[in-house]
């Protein structure tokens, strides 16, 4: 018996051994083993020292990054990673046609996003870039600002209504703005009611970011059918009922409308079948009180038999709530903090806000007043530096990708490191210095163009940038225009744990002073 079971052990030892140079070896192994990084156990590779609590995490991938410098990699049982994280590496990925595919990560979002936009891969993704992007077009944009100006004003509002100072844990805040926005916006849903439901919308998408990162660093939780077997999977189940149930409901909602309307308001907005052309110029645009919006982009586009039914609807209905909304909460939120902190930038921008309102006939602001917001939009920029919101990607590189010093061979996972990039002290003198005139034209002429890649680059990046834009200043310009921001603690101390976006563990607190305008 004990005679048996050694000969077992000694048997599999040995099998795991042939794996591992079976992985490691060749081509592959060599290549990846030219990168520098930490010691990698035989067959397991590096997982040992990733499977901690995620604020851990986010620590060990700053300090091997910085040990590293200015790259590395790890092996995750038979996948290697590389860690990206210097500008020239950064462009040779990013702005690459061939390595468009993203990685492992967001297999595990599929439960909840499908194969959506930002999920999605070859030529579903480019035909659904394609339906999209004209939703994003200036001239559909420019119809959200009186939306976003209106959310502003409410939030405000709903402040001042409260009391004349007072300390705020500012994050579920903002985050209601957001989803109002978005919902409004994209949507063209209403949900200024229903309170309990965005609450819950908002708990499980955290919940969803968790279990995606908790997978990822645990390898036998990759594979679909042993992920079933795991209590998170049932809270996932939970989460994705509530998650979906939105959704349906945001969509039901508006198919409803337009049959109630008889059809009248997706007239015009032809997705013509290989044209590719929306027809909503200038005015057609704004028809009757409510806006026509993403979502009538897609139902009109199925409608007329482009690539997409029900399901593809859903996925992005569901992708587009999720990162128009959680990434621009936490942009705002942190631009409040260090506009609290930096009281010179605070009164310069105010200065520049103020005069705008001043000008203004109706006491609003414009798209014009906000696209003149540059100081502002420098502000937020830097703030987008010290803590861009996605503040790491992931692609899956299925050919050779030659990056500055080494190859990465096809098979890799490649991370791309936002967050260090924006604090490279070779791109960026006195990096944790909030300092808004980093990005005055002449500044960013001398610097390297991948330095600041806040919303990715290249043929992947975010399709939702001017639009995030244009909510940050509209909200900014009013919390500007209404209050004081006096700090009672130090964006230095906002301890950070990493899941879809840069999710801050404590409360960001700021104290709001109403203004008085006399
Ligand atoms: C401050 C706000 C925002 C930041 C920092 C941000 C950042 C990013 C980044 C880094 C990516 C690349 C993701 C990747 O490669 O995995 C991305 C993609 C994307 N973003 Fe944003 N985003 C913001 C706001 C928005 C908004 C408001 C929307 C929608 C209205 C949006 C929709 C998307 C979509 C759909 C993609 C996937 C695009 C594709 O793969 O073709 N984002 N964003
Ligand atoms: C991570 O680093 C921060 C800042 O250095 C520290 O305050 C925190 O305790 C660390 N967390 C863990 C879990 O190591
Ligand atoms: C969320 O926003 C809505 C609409 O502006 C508002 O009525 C509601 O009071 C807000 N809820 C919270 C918790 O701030
Ligand atoms: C490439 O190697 C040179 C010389 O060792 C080094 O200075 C540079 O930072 C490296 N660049 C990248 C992106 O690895």
């Amino acid at each position: 018996m004990v005679l048996s079971l050694g000969v077992f052990l000694i048997l599999f030892t040995t099998f795991l051994y042939l794996l591992h140079y079976v992985v490691r070896g060749g081509r592959k192994g060599e290549l990846i083993d030219k990168i520098p990084g930490p010691y990698a156990w035989p067959f397991i590779g590096n997982i040992g020292m990733f499977m901690v609590c995620p604020e851990e995490l986010w620590n060990l991938s700053r300090k091997l990054n910085k040990e590293y410098y200015p790259i590395n990699r790890i092996w995750s049982v038979k996948v290697p990673v590389i860690n990206v994280y210097h500008p020239d590496d950064v462009e040779a990925l990013l702005s690459n046609i061939k390595h468009i595919e993203k990685s492992l990560l967001y297999n595990f979002l599929h439960p909840w996003l499908n194969a959506g936009l930002l999920t999605s891969k070859g030529e579903k993704w480019h035909d659904r870039r394609k339906i999209l992007t004209p939703a994003f077009h200036f001239n559909v944009l420019r119809q959200f600002v009186p939306i976003f100006v209106e959310q502003s004003e409410k939030l405000v509002k709903s402040i001042c209504l409260e009391s004349d100072e007072k300390v705020y844990d500012i994050v579920p805040l903002l985050h209601n703005f957001t989803l109002n926005s978005i919902c409004e916006t994209a949507m063209g849903t209403s949900f200024d009611q229903e309170h309990d439901v965005k609450d819950e919308y908002r708990s499980c998408v955290s919940r969803m970011g968790g279990i995606t990162l908790h997978r990822l660093t645990r390898p036998w939780l990759h594979m679909d059918w042993s992920f079933k077997w795991s209590q998170m999977f049932k809270d996932q189940v939970e989460a994705l009922k509530v998650l979906h149930g939105f959704s349906t409901k945001i969509i039901k909602e508006r198919k409803q409308y337009h049959e109630e309307t008889g059809g009248r308001y997706l007239k015009g907005l032809g997705f013509e079948t290989g044209s590719n052309v929306y027809g909503f110029e200038g005015e057609g645009f704004v028809k009757g009180k409510r806006r026509l919006a993403m979502l009538d982009l897609l139902i009109s586009a199925s409608k007329q038999n482009a690539n997409i039914d029900d399901e593809g609807i859903r996925e992005e209905v569901d992708t587009f709530i999720f990162e128009g909304h959680d990434t621009t909460a936490m942009a705002l939120a942190f631009t409040l903090l260090l506009l609290a902190e930096n009281k010179e930038a605070q009164d310069k921008a105010r200065a520049e806000v103020d005069d705008k309102f001043d000008e203004s006939e109706e006491g609003k602001l414009t798209l014009k007043d906000i696209q003149s917001l540059v100081y502002l939009e420098r502000c937020i920029k830097e703030s987008l530096r010290l803590f861009p919101s996605v503040p790491f990607i992931s692609r899956h590189v299925s050919e050779e990708l030659r990056l500055k010093n080494y190859t990465v061979p096809g098979g890799s996972i490649v991370h791309v490191h936002i967050f260090d990039v924006h604090r490279d002290p070779n791109f960026w003198p006195d990096p944790l210095v909030f300092d808004p005139d980093r990005f005055l034209p002449d500044q960013v002429q001398g610097r390297h163009p991948f330095a600041f890649v806040p919303f990715s680059a290249g043929p992947r990046n975010c399709i939702g940038q001017k639009f995030a834009m244009l909510e940050l200043k509209s909200l900014i310009g009013y919390f500007l225009r209404t209050f004081y921001f006096e700090p009672v603690m130090s964006s230095s101390e906002v301890r950070i744990q990493p899941d879809l976006v840069l999710r801050p563990i404590t409360p960001i607190r700021v104290k709001l002073v109403k203004r008085s305008h006399d």
